[in-house]
């Protein structure tokens, strides 16, 4: 789609004009200003941790790719994506202490998260962290990315739905420890977890489970097709 860049700069420079107005907030905790900025809550990762890491993501690279750009929307790109978020998920993954099934059920990443020790973790959320970020593309009609648009730079106030921006940020990169990277990830993968976020197949963000029960199935293929067109400012073609 040749508008991707344009409609990620037009996104960019609202978000700068936007100050988002905390009656918008229907859940959760009002978050911090996004940030734009890539950088890890981490402290540089060691050599020996990167190489750990890279060992490790040879058991995923089938489907995450070795260099974490899966080529398949059926599995999430995890290059770029904050190290702490990754640590989470796997976790979530796997069986807490007393519960009954995971946070985060799939069959596939049950098996493999209950696989790795907790050094395996953070050694392979560390390096995917560091790998080089494709960036994606929005592929649905004008229309629909209208609508996208709208539902990321400002909600849906009459079923007080907050701005996606206000926490994943106007390219859609996130924040370090708190807001996953989500722009440029593969449409249908995000399409897919909104929907089972709101169908509580996914239970571990009691703040997305709220966010897209109050979206109708439209609403989430648009706003999932916009975020897969986002670039961070850091990837916008210069
Ligand atoms: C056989 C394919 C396959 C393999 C191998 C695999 N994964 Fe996955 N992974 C998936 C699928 C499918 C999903 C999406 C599952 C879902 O919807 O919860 C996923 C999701 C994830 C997520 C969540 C991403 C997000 O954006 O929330 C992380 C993190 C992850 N995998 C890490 C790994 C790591 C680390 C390994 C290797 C140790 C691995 N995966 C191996 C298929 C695979
Ligand atoms: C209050 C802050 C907040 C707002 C607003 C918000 N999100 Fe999220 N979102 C989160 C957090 C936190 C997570 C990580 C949840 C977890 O730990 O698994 C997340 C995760 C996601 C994921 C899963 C990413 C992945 O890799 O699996 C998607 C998709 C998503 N959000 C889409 C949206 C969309 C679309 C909107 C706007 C309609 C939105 N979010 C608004 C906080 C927010």
């Amino acid at each position: 789609m040749p508008n991707t860049s344009v409609t990620a700069r037009l996104a960019l420079s609202l978000a700068g004009l936007l100050s988002l107005p905390a009656a918008s907030w229907a859940a959760g905790t009002p978050p911090a200003a996004a940030s734009s900025v890539m950088e890890s809550s981490f402290p540089v990762p060691s050599t020996a941790q990167l190489q750990a890491g890279a060992k490790v993501a040879q058991t995923c690279a089938a489907c995450h790719g070795l260099d974490g750009n899966a080529t398949s929307a059926e599995f999430p790109k995890l290059a770029g994506q904050h190290a702490d978020y990754i640590i989470k998920q796997l976790h979530d993954y796997r069986i807490a202490k007393g519960a009954k099934k995971p946070a985060r059920v799939n069959a596939i990443m049950n098996g493999m998260a209950a696989a790795l020790t907790d050094d395996q973790i953070r050694d392979v959320a560390l390096y995917y962290s560091r790998q080089t970020f494709k960036p994606g593309v929005a592929f649905a009609d004008k229309k629909d990315l209208k609508l996208g648009a709208s539902i990321w730079m400002a909600g849906i106030p009459d079923r007080a739905v907050p701005a996606c921006v206000s926490c994943h940020g106007p390219g859609g990169a996130g924040m370090p420890s708190r807001y996953p990277r989500i722009g440029g990830q593969w449409q249908g993968y995000l399409e897919a977890e909104l929907q089972m976020f709101r169908n509580d197949r996914r239970t571990n963000s009691p703040e997305m489970h709220d966010i897209a029960s109050r979206m109708t199935d439209k609403q989430i293929a648009a706003v999932a097709d916009y975020a897969a067109g986002l670039r961070a400012p850091s990837e916008l073609p210069r």
